[in-house]
């Protein structure tokens, strides 16, 4: 079905299919999740036949209001409620000690869930409505890139979803950072929408990244997730003399910084200005990837802030390729 407006009656009509077993595609701040009721099994595994996922992930758990965490899992910790007063709703997602009522598929077996409250109205009403937490993962297929308007989210997963809600671009464009938080330590798990340092500041103490081999189960960690079909390296690892008679795509952060007769040039943000180039960063991968280009060549962003977020996502969609 092609997306619908996030219209009252919609969302209303959303809602029950959730609550009915059913699976919508729905718009959040960061990109488009595709929901399930997170306490129902058999709506989750839908979530992972439609997504083609080669194994069950863990899937962050949506909720509409912070006091309902205490229904999902285990918060005996001040820091979370630091946490959750400053930045919810928005792009933090907490790993925590999940309760019984957490189904294992949502946890892949995990004694810990993921759980964010989104700060988008559309993605409130429909858990609100449905009355139940809800699962979603980013709305694209295994290893494609994660949507950030509901016409890419149509591309992928078209008559496969029950409903797709149109709520327009995403703000962030990039997926919530992802902390697990221990008696011990606070762990970084993906980074996203809201810096390492941001968290840090708040609970006065560091954030650890974790490594990478200790936890396989997460696709957003794997070395190829988020790859375009198009082979996509930096501009700074390849030679360009070698490309002279293709077809070069390239995408800059604020400017042309390098001479080539490229066939299509996207800036992320012609201000500069790290947020807008996040926002950015997956519509405009998507268009170069449109575009039956030879190759698709990424300047390298600066590793602080969200530019950190944003070279993880390149990193690993240039990982196939380079
Ligand atoms: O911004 C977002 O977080 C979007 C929107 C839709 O909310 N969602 C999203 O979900 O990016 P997904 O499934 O694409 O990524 C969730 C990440 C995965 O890398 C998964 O492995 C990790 O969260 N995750 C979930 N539960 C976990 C757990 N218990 N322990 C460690 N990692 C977990
Ligand atoms: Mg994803």
């Amino acid at each position: 079905m092609k997306p619908v407006k996030a219209t009252n009656e919609n969302i209303q009509k959303a809602a029950d299919i959730i609550r009915k077993g059913g699976t919508i595609a729905f718009p959040t701040e960061t990109v488009y999740g595709l929901g399930a009721d997170g306490l129902n099994p058999t709506a989750v595994a839908k979530i992972f036949e439609i997504k083609k996922r080669p194994s069950f992930n863990p899937l962050i758990l949506h909720i509409d209001d912070k006091l309902k965490l205490h229904n999902i899992c285990e918060v005996n910790d001040e820091r979370i409620f630091k946490l959750t007063n400053k930045f919810w709703p928005g792009p933090l997602t907490l790993v925590l000690p999940k309760k019984n009522i957490v189904p294992e598929i949502v946890t892949a077996d995990n004694p810990t869930v993921a759980v964010r409250m989104p700060n988008n109205q559309i993605a409130l009403e429909l858990i609100k409505n449905a009355g139940v937490p809800i699962a979603a993962p980013s709305a694209n297929l295994f290893n494609r890139l994660s949507p950030t308007k509901a016409s890419h989210v149509y591309n992928q997963l078209n008559d496969k979803v029950d409903m797709i809600l149109d709520g327009g671009n995403t703000e962030v464009g990039v997926e919530s950072t992802i902390i697990e938080v221990t008696q011990e330590n606070i762990f970084l798990l993906r980074p996203g929408g809201i810096a390492k340092e941001e968290i840090e500041e708040l609970i006065n103490c560091k954030v650890e990244v974790k490594q990478k081999s200790r936890d396989p189960n997460s696709p957003g960690q794997l070395p190829f997730h988020y790859s375009p079909n198009t082979p996509l390296r930096f501009i700074t690892n390849i030679d360009l003399e070698t490309l002279l008679e293709k077809k070069v795509g390239a995408m800059f952060l604020e400017k042309q910084t390098v001479e080539f007769p490229f066939s299509v040039i996207k800036i992320l943000s012609t201000k500069g200005d790290l947020r807008e180039a996040a926002a950015n960063l997956f519509s405009m991968l998507h268009q170069l990837d449109s575009q039956n280009l030879d190759i698709i060549l990424v300047e390298p962003i600066a590793e602080e802030g969200l530019g950190l977020a944003m070279m993880d996502r390149l990193r690993k969609a240039t990982a196939n390729f380079s």
